[in-house]
């Protein structure tokens, strides 16, 4: 690659057409035809001779070890069009000395209005609400129709203080909300703001009303919100996933919904997606979303822009701040 060309690129994802447009002027770009898996396109593609330094793509493409060894020579870098990197094997990554880019902070608005959305609709009984209008069953208003309860005056745990975590924290508190969360560490200025820590997930649980997950999926995290941790809940508690959908043990929290040891949930993200398990929609006490937590235009186009600058700044030798490996 001569030093005015631009990065060879291969695209492994389709994206919305605003975010191809930039990514084709950014980059010398090929973008998958979807006619093929996308690697076995850039196999193909590679060798016919191609050569690519870089492969951008997102959830829907795994780059576990496999996938990773068998990517062509010449390939220096992988771009995840997402914040969580839970789909690449990072030891993988390392081994064959890629550079890893992701998306951090221009979604977290994005996300963090979908976890104010999901919580007012577990607390406000969105998913019977719903059932019953466009069902065409409802016989009118009456003072004990579907009674939910008020955000203000509850308390909020959140589970994973980074940066979606303090953003929702926020838009709670101008709700009425009191905060309390659970991080590896307190966040430096978190009293200052209003936001109290606590140092298990037991405690976290022990003082929410509404449990709101944020944190990343790894081994620690994975599975972690189950029978056992829900077995500290209040009975009216309400659990919101935006995180990842393997966090929750489903056979925990649906027991829990089931037995009435908790009072409902909304999810975003499910563990296996797109399989939902199907116990959760035998449940009107939840309700769902098909992860669109940084489904907004915004997000979307922000989290192009930010590989365009962090791949240009990696190019000149810099560290973006959006390079996780
Ligand atoms: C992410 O970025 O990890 C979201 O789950 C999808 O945008």
């Amino acid at each position: 690659m001569g030093s005015d060309a631009k990065l060879s690129v291969f695209v492994a994802t389709r994206f919305l057409e605003e975010v191809e447009s930039i990514f084709a002027s950014a980059f010398d770009a090929t973008f998958a035809t979807g006619r093929d898996a996308p690697l076995d396109e850039l196999a193909r593609w590679a060798g016919e001779g191609r050569r690519f330094d870089v492969v951008l793509f997102s959830l829907d493409v795994r780059m576990g070890a496999p996938e990773i060894a068998a990517l062509p020579d010449g390939v220096r870098a992988l771009a995840t069009y997402s914040v969580g990197t839970d789909h690449i094997d990072f030891e993988a990554a390392a081994a064959r000395q890629l550079a890893v880019f992701n998306t951090p902070g221009v979604l977290a608005d994005s996300v963090a209005e979908n976890a104010i959305f999901l919580m007012l609709a577990a607390a406000r009984r969105a998913t019977e609400s719903i059932e019953l209008i466009r069902g065409r069953t409802w016989s009118g208003w009456t003072p004990r129709q579907l009674v939910g309860g008020q955000l203000s005056g509850r308390t909020l745990g959140i589970l994973g203080m980074g940066d979606i975590g303090q953003r929702i924290a926020v838009r709670a508190q101008a709700l009425g909300m009191q905060v309390v969360y659970h991080n590896r560490r307190p966040v430096p200025d978190g009293d200052a703001r209003g936001f109290s820590y606590r140092a298990t997930r037991e405690a976290l649980v022990e003082d929410s009303d509404v449990l709101v997950i944020a944190c990343p999926s790894t081994p620690e995290t994975r599975g972690s919100v189950d029978a056992a941790l829900l077995a500290h809940a209040r009975e009216h508690l309400l659990v919101v996933n935006v995180a990842r959908g393997d966090i929750v043990d489903d056979d925990g929290l649906i027991a829990a919904l089931e037995s009435g040891r908790i009072r409902g949930a909304a999810l975003d993200v499910f563990a296996g997606e797109p399989d939902v398990d199907e116990r959760y929609f035998a449940l009107p006490s939840v309700f769902m979303l098909p992860h669109i937590g940084s489904s907004t235009i915004e997000a979307r186009l922000g989290m192009g822009r930010i590989l365009i600058d962090g791949l240009a700044s990696w190019r000149a030798g810099d560290a973006p701040p959006n390079r996780v490996a």
